[in-house]
């Protein structure tokens, strides 16, 4: 386990504010990182990549070593989940994931609970194998997809839609929903916890699609099942703190805030400072929210944004992050020199 006292992650999701505020990035591992794609050749796939134990937990430690951020997160994808549960998913080169439709509550039931997370073992070594390699004062993060987020995959095929099949169900085939829901519920609470058990220091919950949703509907099927996910891993006996990143929650960012039981909260890219410090109770760590297109142009306009947004929280515990993932264009200086600017300020 990393220190809670070293450790300026845990301090703050503990919500304590710290200085220098703690700092690491969404996808901070992956594609931008040469020694991340000289790695990615030895794999058959990506699939084949993320069950190997000995080259995930490279991967994960990549970015510590050269940025020095306060947190590794795993590396692994939210979509394992949907293969461990028997569907067929598969990451095509230009394209992306793609995912076998469910279509029929037996498509649920393929596999078992303990099956399904059983099935996912060589997540909980490569938990393990990190934690052991990480310094105290560095923290590791374990992570699954919300319900709503995972299930739009299993609905839809792939990411990216308009979402508009997936929301459909929610007015035409409420029962399959519930049950697809529930289930994702059941088996990422069993996740999570074994990641725990196996030596994660935080665990984040990514809701990547809440966008578009409209109020009740926001409220079934992102505001109910990340609540119950949550409250299934305390019943689990998991005890670390927990960071809940409903992207493109927008004004509705302030009712997640108070109904699931996060410890901390990720800023999409679009939401205003102002907003979030009305909206999030300060009991709550923030964590944002640095646009990664402005962290690809970089210079001036970026590193003004990035101590507008450490002035913005001053005094709240807050994490540096981007509101959302770094992507593959992304220059190395340009990460170099926001973590520079973030630890100059303390
Ligand atoms: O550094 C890290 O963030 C750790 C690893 C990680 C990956 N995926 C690796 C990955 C994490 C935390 C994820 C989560 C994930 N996966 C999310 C939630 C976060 C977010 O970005 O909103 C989502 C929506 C997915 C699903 C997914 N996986 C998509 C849409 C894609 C294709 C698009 C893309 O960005 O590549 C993936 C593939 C994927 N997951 C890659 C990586 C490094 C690229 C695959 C490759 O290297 O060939």
């Amino acid at each position: 386990m990393a220190d809670p006292v070293s450790s300026r992650f845990l301090k703050v999701l503990n919500g304590t504010p710290s200085s220098p505020i703690p700092i690491w990035m969404m996808r901070q591992a992956g594609r931008h990182l040469p020694e991340y794609l000289e790695l990615r050749g030895q794999a058959k796939d990506f699939l084949d990549f993320c069950y190997s134990p000995s080259m995930a937990a490279e991967a994960t430690l990549q970015p510590i070593r050269r940025y020095d951020m306060d947190a590794a997160i795993l590396f692994a994808d939210l979509l394992l989940i949907l293969d461990a549960m028997g569907l067929d998913v598969r990451f095509e080169k230009g394209v992306g994931p793609i995912v076998e439709n469910v279509d029929k509550e037996a498509d649920l039931n393929r596999a078992p609970v303990e099956m399904a997370v059983q099935r996912l073992s060589p997540v909980y070594e490569t938990v393990e194998r990190v934690r052991g390699d990480l310094a105290d004062d560095k923290a590791l993060i374990g992570f699954c997809g919300a319900p709503w987020t995972v299930a739009l995959y299993a609905i839809e095929g792939r990411g990216g839609t308009d979402k508009s099949s997936a929301r459909s169900w929610a007015y035409s085939r409420q029962d399959l929903l519930k049950a697809l829901l529930d289930r994702l519920v059941e088996i990422s609470a069993h996740y999570l916890a074994a990641q725990a058990k196996a030596g994660a220091d935080a665990l984040t919950i990514f809701e990547s699609w809440a966008e578009g949703l409209p109020s009740d509907l926001f409220q079934t099927l992102v505001v109910e099942p990340n609540a119950a996910l949550i409250n299934r891993v305390r019943e689990l006996g998991v005890t670390v703190p927990i960071i809940g990143f409903p992207r493109g929650a927008a004004t509705m960012i302030g009712s997640y805030a108070q109904q699931v039981a996060v410890n901390g909260i990720g800023l999409d890219t679009a939401i205003s400072p102002a907003h979030a410090i009305k909206a999030v109770p300060d009991t709550i760590a923030v964590q944002g929210h640095l646009d990664p297109v402005l962290l690809i142009e970089g210079g001036t306009a970026m590193e003004t944004r990035v101590r507008e947004l450490l002035s913005a929280y001053d005094g709240r515990p807050h994490i540096f992050n981007l509101g959302h993932g770094v992507r593959p264009e992304t220059p190395i200086p340009h990460v170099e020199r926001v973590v520079e600017i973030v630890r100059e300020r303390a």
